[in-house]
Parts: C-alpha cells; structure tokens; sequence
C-alpha cells in the first residue's frame, strides 16, 4: 500500500472518531507486514482517563487479530475540518514500540499531499522494553 493510500485510510477512520470532549478527532491506519491494515480512531470518554487514540485503538484492533508484525501506520488528526500534524503522544509511542521496530516509518499527515515520515525510534529514543 502506498503512503498516499494509508493516509487516505487515515482519514477514513478518523471519521469514526468520538471526541466530544475535546472535538479534535484523530485518525489512524496500520498496515502490517501480512498486507492487513487496521484503522484507529480516538475514543473519549466523560470520566476522561478511559480516553484512549487513535494509534492504539489501530494497535490492539491488530494484536487483538493475530498481526504482530508492521510495515507502517499513518495518523491524521485536528480539530473539526482543520488538520494539524498529530504526532503520537508519548504513551502511544511506548505502546507502538512494543511491536514496531526502530526504523518502521511514521507517517504524519496534514493532508495525502502534506506528511512528514519519522521512524519509531526517531520518536522515541531509549525505549522501554521488559523482555
Ligand atoms: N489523541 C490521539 O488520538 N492521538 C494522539 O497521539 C494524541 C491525542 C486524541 C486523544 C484525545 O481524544 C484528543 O486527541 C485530544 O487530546
């Protein structure tokens, strides 16, 4: 899957979000190496702390169906129509480097035109691993 089409699926999930709280909605897909991908949105909560994003919404959606393995994920987010670059916050970064490797591509997205590409491990440096 190109990059242009994971962000367009991107954008697909991020209409499935439920942010009333908030009202910036977050979208996100990822494509594992099994050629599978796995669409994300935030989901809020009024009691807050349930609140979970988009990436690990796509992440467990993934484990939860056998894929452990990962080629790339793209996430798009902002507030109403407005997009703003939605980098992984850094719980999701922990989360995501449980399973990703150093050097899989994260792709940011204002727009299919308007990305940037970071790696795993250029977001999160020192990453905690039990095993
Ligand atoms: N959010 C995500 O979905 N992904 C992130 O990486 C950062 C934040 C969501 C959580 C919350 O519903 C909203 O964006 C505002 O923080």
């Amino acid at each position: 899957m190109t990059d242009r089409e994971l962000i367009e699926k991107a954008f697909l999930a991020r209409e499935k979000s439920y942010c009333p709280y908030s009202g910036f909605s977050v979208g996100a897909c990822l494509l594992s190496k099994s050629g599978k991908y796995y669409l994300g949105c935030n989901i809020e909560n009024g009691s807050f702390t349930p609140t979970v994003c988009a990436e690990r919404t796509a992440l467990f959606s993934a484990i939860a169906n056998g894929d452990r393995e990962f080629d790339k994920i793209a996430v798009v987010g902002g507030k109403g129509e407005e997009t703003v670059f939605a980098t992984p916050c850094g719980v999701c970064r922990q989360a995501l480097s449980e399973f990703c490797q150093p050097d899989m591509p994260i792709i940011v997205a204002k727009s299919v035109d308007e990305y940037k590409i970071y790696t795993m491990g250029e977001l999160l440096t020192h990453a905690f691993f039990l095993k």
